[in-house]
């Protein structure tokens, strides 16, 4: 049996002892749910990177830039940080660099904080993740992006979802208070995650800027099959 924390917020990494363990960095909204789609969709490898400027230097090597500023497109962008950016071939055989509000900064976080696996969660490939997860049994940390440090619903959610499977599986246990917490909203959200979610924080503001569509595709359980991790410093498919 292995254990299970979860990481509220990306502030809380520095309390935690890391090494060794499997770290799942989740953005629902939208960061990993982009990330785990772009690899499905073809895309060579995502590079995190933590600005604008680290992005506008890798063009030269081929990247295409991606990213958002508080849920909205950064200027000179090739592209924002919507998964459907992704699709129709747009980033087949292409190499990504990728910066967002939250959840890249989490993948440059647990790389340095000496993690022994770190694995790209969403809603989209939660099955593939669980089963990866059963077949490299080892402590595990559900990273929470959040937002700019705060608790967020549908990244909790998430790590409910993950940590009560991984339990339901028999090979996970937890006393984290985080993922008990994680798995109480599972139980108040029910069914419905989308009808629950509409409350939440980035739901109203992806909705102001018109991400609706993000948010209805950020929620599918289990359509991909690909399971997403670093290697060599950038996120590619394990196989
Ligand atoms: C984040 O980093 O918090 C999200 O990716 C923000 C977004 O895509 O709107």
């Amino acid at each position: 049996m292995f254990q299970i924390e979860v990481l509220l917020s990306p502030a809380l990494l520095p309390y935690h002892q890391v090494q060794n363990k499997h770290v799942i960095v989740v953005d629902i909204l939208r960061a990993t749910s982009t990330i785990v789609t772009a690899i499905n969709e073809g895309a060579n490898h995502v590079k995190t990177v933590l600005n604008a400027e680290e992005a506008a230097e890798l063009k030269g090597e081929g990247y295409l830039s991606a990213g958002e500023r508080n849920g909205a497109k950064m200027e000179g962008f090739d592209m924002g940080n919507s998964p459907f950016e992704c699709m129709e071939g747009k980033v087949l055989n292409r190499k990504l660099a990728l910066t967002t509000t939250n959840g890249t900064k989490c993948f440059n976080a647990a790389q340095e904080a000496g993690a022994k696996t770190i694995l790209a969660g969403s809603f989209l490939n939660l099955d593939a993740t669980v089963d990866w997860l059963i077949n490299h049994p080892a402590d595990c940390i559900v990273l929470c992006a959040g937002w700019k440090n705060k608790v967020n619903l549908e990244d909790t959610l998430y790590a409910g979802l993950l940590t009560q499977r991984l339990i339901d599986s028999n090979v996970a246990t937890t006393e984290d208070d985080g993922a008990l917490m994680a798995m109480d909203v599972l139980q108040m959200a029910g069914s419905d995650f989308a009808d629950y979610l509409k409350k939440s924080s980035h739901y109203q503001r992806l909705s102001h800027l018109h991400h609706h569509e993000d948010m209805v595709y950020c929620l599918k359980q289990s359509t991909i099959e690909v399971v997403v991790g670093m290697k060599d410093n950038v996120l590619v498919k394990f196989l």
